[in-house]
């Protein structure tokens, strides 16, 4: 028996976790990610959760193949580096080779959607699947695409970002540096700034605006009450969906999917988002090319970063299959 350690590197939390080849995650590790205390406690962190998960498993380290990292952000795989990741505040770190140094292992990097891509191929909700998209839309949006049967990589292996595709080229500025990216039309950050607006601007008085006067007002807490029937809220949601669509019909004209799976915190409100995704993906793709596309949410879950990231230490993600 083989073992991989998976790591989940996000903006609010470290997940370590430890994962068998048949994908079965054995241990699991969480520390708070704390970007604002700055690179070096948070680089502590990932190593000292590294080290837990081992110890906490009781496998001995000659049976660990490697360490796969998932993070937000644009990276390259090469040099093991987080080249920009604005939800850490990370520019060019060398997590990879800090990891490598410290453990004596293997390293390989990947970005969080494309090592959840990896996770739903392998072990969900795109096993026997040749041509699948995943779509995170959690604090951002981003994606991995598995084309032809095979993850696809680009120049440094930062293929795949989704979320800052420029859909409104006069919109607000991102924090990519463009304007008007899909994020910021469809992510929990964009459900946030939509209900934050409407709620501080509107002139009738609204009850749900003591969230906002109580720093209440999260992705999590609208798409709840959108779920027990808010209308206000999940007026909200469905319009996050709307745009996720449209994302979704882009990616089918480039890619030709058979199936796109939607999986990230956001989706916890997929009741309302998913019919919101398919009528504006369907309406805006060529009949022909969208009549077989399934829109699926994510089989694994939160855990996905982390078993796809130890995945693609078992298996090569690049090569064709
Ligand atoms: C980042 C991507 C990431 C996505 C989801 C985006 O803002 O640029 O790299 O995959 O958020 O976390
Ligand atoms: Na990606
Ligand atoms: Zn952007």
């Amino acid at each position: 028996e083989e073992y991989a350690i998976g790591l989940d590197l996000g903006g609010t939390k470290i997940l370590a976790g430890l994962v068998d080849q048949t994908g079965r995650l054995i241990a699991q590790k969480q520390l708070p990610t704390h970007a604002e205390e700055g690179e070096k406690a948070v680089i502590e962190r990932v190593l000292s959760a590294t080290h837990d998960v081992l110890s906490a498993s009781g496998i001995h380290p000659e049976k660990v193949r490697g360490v796969g990292i998932a993070s937000a952000g644009v990276i390259n795989s090469d040099s093991g580096e987080v080249v920009f990741a604005s939800n850490l505040g990370w520019r060019n770190v060398p997590i990879g080779t800090l990891i490598g140094q410290r453990f004596g292992l293997p390293v390989q990097l990947f970005n969080d959607a494309n090592a959840a891509a990896i996770a739903e191929w392998l072990w969900g909700a795109g096993v026997g699947t040749r041509n699948m998209i995943y779509v995170t839309v959690s604090t951002g949006v981003g994606a991995g695409i598995i084309s032809d049967g095979r993850l696809v990589s680009g120049r440094d292996g930062s293929a795949g970002e989704f979320g800052h595709i420029s859909i409104d080229w006069n919109g607000p500025s991102c924090r990519c540096g463009n304007r008007g990216c899909l994020e910021n039309y469809a992510s929990g950050t964009a459900i946030e700034n939509a209900a934050r607006h409407i709620l501080t601007t509107a002139k009738e008085p609204v009850t749900n605006r003591t969230l906002v006067e109580n720093g209440e007002l999260t992705a999590k807490v609208i798409s709840e009450a959108a779920l027990a029937g808010d209308p206000f809220f999940a007026q909200i949601v469905k319009q996050a969906g709307f745009y996720l669509g449209i994302g979704a019909a882009n990616l089918i004209y480039l890619f030709n999917p058979e199936v796109i799976v939607f999986g990230g915190g956001v989706m916890n409100a997929s009741a309302l988002l998913l019919p919101e995704i398919e009528t504006s993906m369907r309406e805006r793709c060529i009949p022909g090319l969208v009549n077989e596309v399934r829109v699926v949410t994510s089989h694994i879950g939160v855990e996905a970063g982390v078993m796809g990231a130890a995945g693609g230490i078992f298996k090569n993600p690049y090569c064709k299959n």
